[in-house]
């Protein structure tokens, strides 16, 4: 076992305004508090996880985590705490859309705490391939709505919290490159709830089907 170095952060100053969004900033981001180094994980759990990744995971992830299949989730280059947060709410039964239940609560229910960090660590070392979207001519108007929100709808612009390219930042998932049908479903169950998570249920609560298809095509075209 290794000791789990609990990392503070001091408050991170809001660039979105939470009044205007309806909820308070610390909701939904308790799984920032405690984040492991891939450093402090042992050779052990280490070569386990790398081992589950490429074994278990990797039949729809990809080996790497750059899953081909839209229904899988890109993986690589993915925050470490974020995925670490998604894992422990799957084995918490807490993520809950039908997919969620149908593929990934069975999957987590069998990790331990050390293993889902260093299969975290795993993910987010990996490099993120270029996806195959592109060409769409939705990506320009994604692109406005990723860049400034939608004022008149009460959306906010999507880079203040999930950086300008979409890269994530610390308490953040990253988005570019993900796979735009994940994304479209991944923002219609936060808009029903059915994936619960008060800040983005805020975030999506307004976007209309057309909006959300924008910006999913504007995301799997990034870098
Ligand atoms: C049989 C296919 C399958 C296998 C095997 C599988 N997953 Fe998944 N995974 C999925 C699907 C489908 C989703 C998307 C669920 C949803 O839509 O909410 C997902 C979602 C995830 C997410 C959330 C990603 C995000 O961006 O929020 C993580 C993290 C994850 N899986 C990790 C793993 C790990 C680690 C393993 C191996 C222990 C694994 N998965 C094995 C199908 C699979
Ligand atoms: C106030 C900060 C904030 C803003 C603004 C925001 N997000 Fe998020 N977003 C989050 C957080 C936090 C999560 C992680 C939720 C969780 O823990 O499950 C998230 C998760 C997501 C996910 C799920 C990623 C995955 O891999 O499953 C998508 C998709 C997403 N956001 C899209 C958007 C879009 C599109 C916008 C702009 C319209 C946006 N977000 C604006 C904070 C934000």
């Amino acid at each position: 076992m290794y000791d789990i170095e609990q990392i503070h952060r001091p408050h991170r100053t809001a660039r979105w305004s939470a009044t205007a969004l309806g909820f308070t900033g610390a909701v939904a981001l308790g799984f920032a508090s405690a984040v492991t180094r891939a450093d402090e994980i042992d050779g052990a759990t280490r070569a386990h996880a790398q081992k589950v990744a490429v074994t278990v995971c990797g039949t729809c992830h990809g080996a790497t985590g750059n899953s081909s299949q839209p229904k899988f989730p890109r993986l690589a280059g993915q925050k470490a705490s974020y995925l670490a947060a998604q894992l422990k709410a799957f084995r918490a039964q807490s993520r809950g859309d039908p997919d969620a239940i149908g593929y990934m609560w069975g999957m987590a229910s069998e990790l331990d705490d050390s293993t889902i960090e260093a299969l975290a660590a795993y993910y987010s070392a990996q490099n993120a391939e270029p996806s195959s979207g592109g060409n769409s001519p939705l990506v320009s108007p994604g692109k406005q709505i990723y860049e400034q929100g939608i004022a008149g709808e009460g959306v906010p612009a999507c880079s203040s919290c999930h950086g300008p390219d979409a890269h994530g930042l610390t308490d953040f998932p990253r988005l570019a490159g993900q796979h735009s049908q994940y994304v479209l479903k991944q923002l219609a169950s936060f808009q029903s709830s059915m994936r619960n998570v008060a800040v983005m249920h805020g975030v999506a609560q307004n976007l209309r089907a057309a909006e959300m298809q924008a910006i999913a095509a504007y995301l799997e075209a990034q870098p």
